[in-house]
Parts: C-alpha cells; sequence; structure tokens
C-alpha cells in the first residue's frame, strides 16, 4: 500500500466532505488501488469551529505549502487571490495540486497549468465543474480521440433549481431563490449564479478543454434570469417547450461560439428533463456522436467524490487497478422482478387457461395477458406480464406447462428504474 499524504486548503463543505468521505471509504480505496490517503493537516480560519478529530487544523498556510510531509495539495478554500499564491507556492515546492477552484481557473488557470508543467506536477481540477459528474476525465481522456463539435451544458444548479420551481409550482424567481437558499443550493448573494458568471466561468474551464483554445470570461455572451418572469415560463411550456439556462460552446466555421443564457428547449430536448439542482452535459461529437452525462453539480459529497478521483489519478499517475477477489451476489439475487412472457402454443381449446392457472398456482399474479394467433394457422402466442414474483417460481411454472408450448418460451425481466 502506498501512503498519500495529503494537505487541505479549507475545510468547509467540501474539505468536510472530503475528510469524511476519505474515512468512509478508505478501506475500499485501499483494495482498489492500492493507496492509504492520509490528512495531515487541514488549513481554516477559524480554530474554534468543530471539526472531525482525528485531523490537524492550522491558521499557517506555511505548514502545508512548504511541509515536507505533505505530497498532494487540495486547494478547497475558495477565492482568487490567496488561493493563486497558495497554490503557486505548492506547485514550485515540488507538490501536486487538486483545486475545485472554477473561479481561479477561469482567472489564472493558464498561468498556473504553465507552472505545473515547468515544474513537472499535475493540477486536478475534476472538482472545478459539475462536481460530481466526471466531465474533465470524460473530456481529457474518454473523448481524447475526438473532433469535438459542440459543447451544451445545465452548468448551473442553482439556476436550473430556479427555473424549474418557477415552471412547476408557478413562483415568482424571488420566491424560488429563497427556496433554493433554504435548502443549501444559493449563496446569501445569488448574483454569481443569476447573473451567469458563474456558468461562464465553467464554460471557461470546459471549452479550453474540449476544444483546446484559450478562452477567457470576455469572450463569452453571458446572460443571467433575473429578467425572466413566470409569464416567459408559462408561454414557453403553452408552447411545448422549457426555459433552461444554457452555457454554449460550439464550433463555427472554425471559430468558437461562447455563450451563456437562457434559452428555449422542446420539451424532447434530451437536457429539458434536467431538472432541480441536477446538472448535464451534452457533447456532440466526431466519433461517439451524441453523448449526456447527468448528475449532481454541487454540494459536500458530489464535489469531494470529485476531488477524491482527482487524489487518486494523481497518486496513481498510471499504477495499474488492482483487482479484489469476487464476492458473489447469491444466484438469483436480482432475479425477483415484473416479468415479460410470451408462450408460443398450439391453439387448442383450453390453453390459455391452462398457462394462466399454472402461473397462478405458482403466486404469481398476472398484469396483463394477450393471445395473438399466427396467420393462416391455429398456432400463435400468448404474451403475458406479471407482476413482481420470483424467477424460481416463474421457472416452476414453466416447467409445467411444457405440454402445452410448441417451441420454449421466451422470459425477460422488466427493468425497473428503482
Ligand atoms: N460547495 C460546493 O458545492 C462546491 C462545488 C464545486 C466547487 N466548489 C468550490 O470549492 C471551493 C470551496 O467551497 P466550499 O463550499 O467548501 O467553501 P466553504 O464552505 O466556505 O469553505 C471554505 C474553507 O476554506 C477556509 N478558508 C477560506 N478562506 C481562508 C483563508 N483566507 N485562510 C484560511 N482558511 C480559509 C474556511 O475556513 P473556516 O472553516 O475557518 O471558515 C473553510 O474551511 C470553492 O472554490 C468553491 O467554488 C464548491
Amino acid at each position: 500500500v502506498g501512503r498519500v499524504h495529503l494537505g487541505l486548503l479549507g475545510s468547509g463543505v467540501v474539505g468536510g466532505g472530503l475528510i469524511d468521505l476519505i474515512a468512509k471509504n478508505q478501506a475500499l480505496i485501499g483494495e482498489r488501488c492500492g493507496l492509504e490517503l492520509i490528512v495531515q493537516r487541514a488549513l481554516v480560519r477559524d480554530l474554534n469551529r468543530p471539526r472531525p478529530m482525528h485531523v490537524e487544523y492550522t491558521t499557517d498556510a506555511a505548514k502545508i505549502i512548504n511541509a515536507s510531509d505533505i505530497d498532494i495539495v487540495v486547494e478547497v478554500m475558495g477565492g482568487t487571490t490567496q488561493a493563486y499564491e497558495y497554490i503557486k507556492t505548492a506547485l514550485q515546492n515540488g507538490k501536486h495540486v487538486v483545486t475545485a477552484n472554477k473561479a481561479l481557473l477561469a482567472q489564472r488557470g493558464n498561468e498556473l497549468f504553465h507552472l505545473a508543467t515547468q515544474q513537472d506536477r499535475c493540477i486536478g481540477y475534476e472538482a472545478s465543474v459539475c462536481a460530481g459528474l466526471p466531465v474533465i476525465g470524460t473530456l481529457r481522456q474518454g473523448l481524447v480521440g475526438n473532433d469535438i463539435e459542440s459543447l451544451y451544458g445545465i452548468v448551473n444548479g442553482t439556476n436550473n433549481y430556479i427555473l424549474t420551481q418557477m415552471a412547476e409550482q408557478g413562483t415568482t424567481l424571488e420566491q424560488a431563490i429563497q427556496e433554493a437558499q433554504k435548502l443549501g443550493f444559493c449563496e446569501a448573494d445569488p448574483s454569481m449564479d443569476i447573473d451567469g458568471i458563474d456558468a461562464a466561468q465553467k464554460l471557461v474551464v470546459l471549452s479550453e478543454l474540449a476544444f483546446g483554445m484559450h478562452v477567457q470570461l470576455q469572450d463569452i455572451t453571458i446572460e443571467g434570469i433575473r429578467h425572466l418572469e413566470q409569464a416567459d415560463l408559462k408561454q414557453a411550456a403553452s408552447l411545448g417547450y422549457v426555459i433552461k439556462h444554457i452555457a454554449i460552446a460550439r464550433k463555427v466555421d472554425g471559430r468558437l461560439d461562447l455563450r451563456v443564457g437562457p434559452m428555449l428547449l422542446h420539451k424532447r430536448h434530451p437536457l429539458a428533463s434536467v431538472r432541480n439542482e441536477f446538472n448535464a452535459i451534452l457533447v456532440k461529437a466526431d466519433a461517439v456522436g451524441e453523448m449526456i452525462l447527468q448528475g449532481k453539480g454541487a454540494g459536500a459529497m458530489p464535489t469531494a467524490s470529485a476531488v477524491l478521483s482527482d487524489i487518486v489519478d494523481v497518486a496513481l499517475r498510471d499504477a495499474p487497478v488492482h483487482l479484489r477477489k469476487l464476492v458473489k451476489a447469491e444466484h438469483g439475487a436480482s432475479a425477483e422482478g415484473r416479468y415479460y412472457l410470451r408462450f408460443p402454443i398450439v391453439d387448442e381449446p383450453g390453453v390459455i387457461g391452462e398457462i394462466t392457472t399454472k402461473i397462478g398456482r405458482e403466486g404469481i399474479s398476472i398484469y396483463d395477458a394477450r393471445a395473438v394467433l399466427e396467420d393462416e394457422s391455429t398456432d400463435g402466442n400468448v404474451m403475458i406480464l406479471t407482476h413482481k414474483c420470483s424467477l424460481v417460481a416463474l421457472n416452476r411454472a414453466v416447467q409445467a406447462m411444457q405440454d402445452q408450448l410448441r417451441k420454449a418460451p421466451v422470459v425477460l425481466q422488466i427493468l425497473e428504474r428503482k
């Protein structure tokens, strides 16, 4: 097991979430990747705030960025001034860096990436855009062989929550903001979200990666949602559309069109069904075609999940994945469910009754049944949908009806969404 010593700059929502997640999944990470992650120290402002006991807290950044006992510096403090200085010093001191800070990357990312290359160090930034969605890894590695044509994203969960509430609950913008604040999706000052700045910062990070061009915030046409009224959402709905706050980067004649703003999407558009605080990214690329990532774009655990993936990525740097011995679920553990059955029958009097009786005898109840006779023949099929039942009981029923069937039946489980 390789030991990796982490120094956290910040231990708030994300940093605290990371400490909890490491404690929770330490054994799993050890088995999966052969790593032991040790949170050596964490920088905070206020030492008196209650926090997990097993970590050493400090108000002195030097104890992290200059410390010889730290391998990876995890910046989860936010802001663009001190965070910049600390990351710079950490890289100069030969440390890898993982950051969740899209505001800093949008402003000074290029400088920091350049320095990291010079120092032969990595900067992981999966958590900086859409937290729990592995969008950075997808663009960096998964789609590296593709020419990307366009990228459309719902990248601000606050705006998406507000617009969903306005559309579905008929609330005003102000009411929806208050509700989002109550649920912790929205800062006390919601301007960065509702004026579109946060989405634009994320678009800088995403579009540089997807299109390999240097992008700055001022290259993006930015519109927020402040001016939208109930009437707009109502009208859109009556026309078959939903209004979503969308970030777009797409190639137009070799140039990059970069926009952030509210737009109408047909209700069957793949992004139209992304509701509330959820985020989604739709990428169109030459080899894969259309691809969507959808999930939670903020919050302690989804963001910690992304930070942790960077930490492991940086720590492993191409080491092989370790596989554990398989622990198989009990035979048939996932076989209980609803089933579709097709019985090829010889249409003799009473056959259908026999089949349904034999199914009933096993305690399986039928949800729908229909018989279809084949053309010019008396043979046909009986189709049955069952309520939830065990496959063992179903197999027994099928065994018992061999005499009524002219061929083996088709038995398909219905995949439930939950
Ligand atoms: N929250 C999310 O869902 C989310 C999602 C994606 C990305 N992010 C990004 O992650 C970063 C952190 O966000 P957060 O929500 O975890 O923030 P937060 O809850 O406010 O936590 C910030 C932490 O940094 C410490 N800190 C801040 N400034 C400091 C300074 N000058 N010196 C020493 N310590 C300082 C704070 O110390 P105290 O605890 O003593 O106050 C706190 O522990 C931001 O860049 C944010 O954009 C957040």
